[in-house]
């Protein structure tokens, strides 16, 4: 039996009879791009990939991004720095990972610079045994599209500022400074509306919502409008919510997908070793 793959109702898609820890045939690396492609998201349950499994993998979707600078500033995985690893454990007085047990707000990857991740991948090594810490997947082409048309024509056209400064669990990234004002925000500026590589579709483009700004309006109208953006993009109807198990290993279309994380009992332990591919796309 060889690679099977099914589609959730909204997005994403589960890949069955595969094992990632292997060298993927040329067939099922092109069936997985394709489902990231057209589902977003795909998901592999009881998988067990070491770091170098977990790297050539990654390899097989483009060249790999190392992680952008964390609050520590250096890198938590030493021995294979283009990993990065998510986990609330502290080991000897210091985090062994990002993010801590809190919320991880509604995001994209790395969207402050030109040409962000296109995609990222996340392999659960511990898992908090009382649950907790559900990750949740927003469709951007799915929410576009539904936008009223209002929305949709105050958006068109418009630019938006992605700060750089914080990470999605809020913290301020070494060698960044606090915004005071959302017009001096620092990061890059990208068009609200993405048109996907092929031109098949468009989706928005929103980054994460602390600190950004739509260059040109007064700061209380592009406030407004951000809310309006956001509160209609995160809707339920077009998300997706992952409950992890020991072993899954998850891969998202970071361009195309806004995620976030729930919070979980500070005192279990989760730790999950990501990668992500570099972009090549200027996003237009
Ligand atoms: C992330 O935002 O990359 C982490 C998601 C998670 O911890 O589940």
């Amino acid at each position: 039996m060889g690679l099977s793959i099914r589609n959730f109702e909204t997005l994403g898609s589960e890949l069955c009879g595969v094992d990632l820890s292997k060298p993927l045939s040329e067939h099922d690396r092109l069936a997985i791009g394709e489902a990231l492609d057209r589902h977003l998201v795909v998901v592999a349950r009881d998988q067990r990939l070491s770091d170098p499994q977990l790297l050539a993998f990654s390899a097989n979707f483009g060249e790999l991004d190392p992680p952008g600078p964390n609050p520590y500033g250096e890198p938590f995985n030493k021995e294979f720095p283009e990993i990065n690893v998510i986990s609330n454990v502290i080991e000897n007085g210091r985090p062994i990972g990002n993010l801590g047990a809190g919320e991880a707000v509604w995001h994209a990857d790395m969207t402050y610079v030109d040409v962000p991740p296109k995609a990222a991948v996340l392999h659960a090594l511990e898992i908090p045994p009382e649950g907790g810490g559900d990750t949740y997947f927003a469709d951007m082409y799915a929410a576009y599209e539904a936008m009223p048309r209002e929305l949709k024509s105050a958006v068109e056209g418009k630019r938006l500022v992605h700060d750089a400064s914080r990470n999605s669990a809020g913290l301020l990234r070494k060698g960044y400074s606090e915004v005071r004002d959302v017009r001096e925000t620092v990061g890059a500026t990208h068009p609200i509306v993405r048109t996907d590589p092929l031109k098949r579709r468009r989706g928005l483009f929103l980054g994460r919502r602390p600190n950004s700004y739509i260059v040109g309006l007064e700061v209380a109208e592009s406030e407004a409008l951000l809310d309006a953006i956001w509160a209609h993009a995160t809707q339920v109807r077009f998300t997706m919510c992952h409950e992890w198990r020991v072993g899954d290993l998850l891969m998202w279309n970071n361009p195309a997908v806004l995620h976030r994380r729930d919070s979980f009992d500070a005192k279990a332990r989760r730790v999950m070793h990501r990668t992500q591919i570099k972009g090549v796309e200027q996003i237009a």
